[in-house]
């Protein structure tokens, strides 16, 4: 035993590893463990998770839809600041964390446990996510992480204890460690084997919800997405929920190809690591997002939002969804959104989401003001004399004093 505890809630895929955990808590702790597994569209059946909580043992097994949840309430806020990690990362994993904490609290709390348990191992972020959400929820609450914790030295010292506890170990996991994935609506993520070395290629086996755009359809397509207030909701016309509209994109744009990218990003816990994604509605969503913006942001206040944006990025990735200063730059972000409303046309075609068109009834844009050929009222073209003269004058003085 390595410590007391009345009940533990476990973040449960109903893989092998947290299979193994599961079984390690009921040992270590010999206290009941209840199962969480939440399904984020991460598109893997759920069932068999339950049929293995039960042969573990478990009593209180919860398997959750939090799909809608999901988008509308972490996706959605997020892609409201057009959220970027070093500059091309969408988040897909840092983003789940939060709600996955979320309800693992809410368990906790609803059936008296004191402890909550998690998989994500000692060196990646995902442990870091999860726990700091927690802090955040609810300061009662412990966080016991077994990858930090057993004795488990190797692999194979994990696939024996398995076999000895009847933990059934798929055949391909027999052999060498798999590729670390994981998936939800907005992405999927792979890390480990091969691409642990920067220099190699991914290989293409390795994708998962995209097509090579090399092999998408050499006849582009045109989607139109619909916002309002900020958010997406309606695809070529037909209003959507927020997960069943991600759904169809992901599925539009993973025949075209959008939305991989093969980064080497740096960790918050300090490593660098290279890791591959795959995002095709998001990709779409961003683009489509910054377009319909472009005509109904004031200036001053897209740039406020793009200066804060990867301030806002970094704390999503370093796990601080809860934290007070990101509720303060999510509210600044909401509030520029009201009029952020309209339709926008994308041409998909073999890996690009390109914006074609765009309108919108709460428009900024004026053809009369920015038109070439003649027009009205508004603008005085002897204003920008004066206004270049005046921009010039601290210029033209720092000139003369160069002597050029
Ligand atoms: N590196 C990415 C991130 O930190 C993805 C992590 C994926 N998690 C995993 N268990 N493979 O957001």
């Amino acid at each position: 035993m390595v410590g007391k505890m009345n009940k533990i809630v476990l973040a449960y895929s109903g893989g092998l590893d947290t299979s193994i955990i599961l079984k390690w808590l009921q040992e270590s702790y010999g206290c009941e463990v209840v199962t969480f597994t939440a399904d984020l569209g991460q598109g893997e059946e759920l069932q068999p998770a339950r049929a293995k909580a039960e042969m573990l043992g478990v009593k209180d097994i919860r398997i959750v839809d939090l799909r809608e949840e999901f988008v509308r309430d972490f996706v959605f806020p997020m892609l409201r600041a057009n959220a970027l990690y070093e500059g091309q990362y969408l988040l897909g994993s840092s983003i789940g964390r939060p709600l996955i904490a979320k309800h693992l609290v809410a368990i906790a709390r609803e059936v008296g446990a004191d402890a909550v348990a998690h998989g994500a191992t000692g060196k990646g972020n995902d442990q870091i996510r999860l726990e700091l959400a927690v802090n955040a929820l609810d300061s009662s609450i412990r966080v016991i992480a077994p990858w930090r914790r057993w004795n488990f030295r190797s692999r194979i010292q994990l696939l024996e204890y398995a076999t000895k506890h009847q933990i059934p170990v798929p055949k391909d996991k027999r052999g060498e460690a798999p590729f670390s994935i994981d998936a939800n609506l907005l992405h999927t993520s792979t890390e480990g084997k091969i691409l642990e070395d920067p220099a190699e290629v991914a290989p293409e086996y390795i994708y998962q919800r995209t097509v090579d755009p090399i092999d998408a359809p050499d006849t582009p397509q045109t989607v139109t997405i619909g916002f309002e207030s900020g958010d997406p909701v309606s695809v070529n016309g037909e209003a959507m929920t927020p997960a069943t509209l991600l759904t169809e994109l992901n599925r539009i744009g993973g025949r075209h190809g959008i939305g991989r990218l093969d980064l080497v990003e740096n960790r918050f816990i300090g490593m660098k690591s290279r890791g591959v994604y795959e995002t095709p509605g998001g990709t779409i969503l961003l683009a489509a997002h910054r377009g319909i913006e472009s005509i109904t942001l004031d200036r001053a206040a897209s740039h406020l939002k793009d200066e804060i944006m990867p301030r806002y990025a970094e704390l999503i990735y370093n796990g601080f969804w809860f934290a007070p200063e990101r509720d303060m730059l999510q509210a600044l972000i909401d509030r520029s959104q009201a009029f952020v409303s309209g339709e926008v046309t994308l041409r998909l075609y073999k890996g690009c989401a390109s914006v074609i068109s765009r309108t919108s009834p709460r428009s900024l844009y004026s053809a009369d003001l920015v038109t070439f050929e003649e027009s009205s009222l508004a603008y005085d073209h002897h204003d920008a004399e004066g206004f270049i003269r005046l921009n010039g004058l601290r210029l033209r003085s720092w000139a003369a004093r160069k002597g050029t």
